[in-house]
């Protein structure tokens, strides 16, 4: 059980594997996902309506990517500053979802975040999925962050729990549609990033499959 504060049970589905990647992997998917970042530049997104940017920066991998401008929050297979199509997800990623996901298709997606000291994620649901059936799959690099888990209703209680550099979470089955959020960074708790911050991989299967298992 994770360490926590706050009073709610956590819905089933949800799974924390503390420590799941050790250093050498850490450095490994670290350096991969450098290179997604040379291919597929960080850059700050913006809110629907509003415009008002967010405070971590993003980029993809894999067939689909995330995006959040004036228009909405979507999923599409370039990045939107180059029109490039976002690089592959690392190996690494696949095989962790392989071995975690319990589920029979591969991820689509593959959200890329990074935090700086005062970055934050506002509580949200994860929804513009079409499939609900694969989980989400997370992973933090880096400096150590206070992650929020509630229900399925907004208002629902939330439970707050420190996820460290090489933590992997699942959100699946129940849990799935679990509203989540990042309310803070604890600067300095990692040396994986020299010039310290936490990225943060988000995997997620996108499209229903087709009948036939992928792999
Ligand atoms: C997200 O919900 O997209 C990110 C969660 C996290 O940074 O741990
Ligand atoms: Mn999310």
């Amino acid at each position: 059980m994770p360490s926590s504060t706050g009073e709610n049970t956590l819905l089933d589905g949800f799974r924390l594997v503390p420590g799941r990647l050790d250093r050498e992997a850490q450095e490994a998917l670290r350096d991969a996902i450098r290179a997604v970042a040379v291919e597929a530049p960080l850059y700050r997104p913006s809110m629907p309506r509003t415009g008002k940017p967010f405070s971590v920066r993003m980029t993809n991998c894999g067939p689909l990517g995330w995006v959040s401008d004036q228009s909405g929050y979507r999923y599409q297979p370039t990045h939107p500053g180059t029109g490039r199509p976002w690089p592959a997800i690392p190996e690494v990623l696949l095989s962790l979802w392989k071995e975690l996901a319990d589920y029979p298709h591969p991820p689509e997606a593959c959200l890329v975040n990074f935090y700086e000291a005062e970055a934050r994620m506002g509580l949200h649901q994860d929804s513009d999925e079409a499939e609900f059936a694969a989980p989400v799959l997370s992973v933090s690099l880096g400096d150590s962050c206070l992650f929020r888990i509630g229900g399925l209703d907004r208002r629902d209680p939330t439970r707050s729990l420190r996820l460290a550099s090489g933590d992997v979470l699942l959100l699946g089955g129940a849990s799935r549609l679990a509203f989540h959020g990042v309310d803070r960074i604890y600067p300095g708790t990692s040396t994986l990033l020299a010039q310290g911050g936490r990225i943060n991989l988000t995997l997620r299967r996108v499209t229903k499959p087709d009948e036939s298992p992928e792999w």
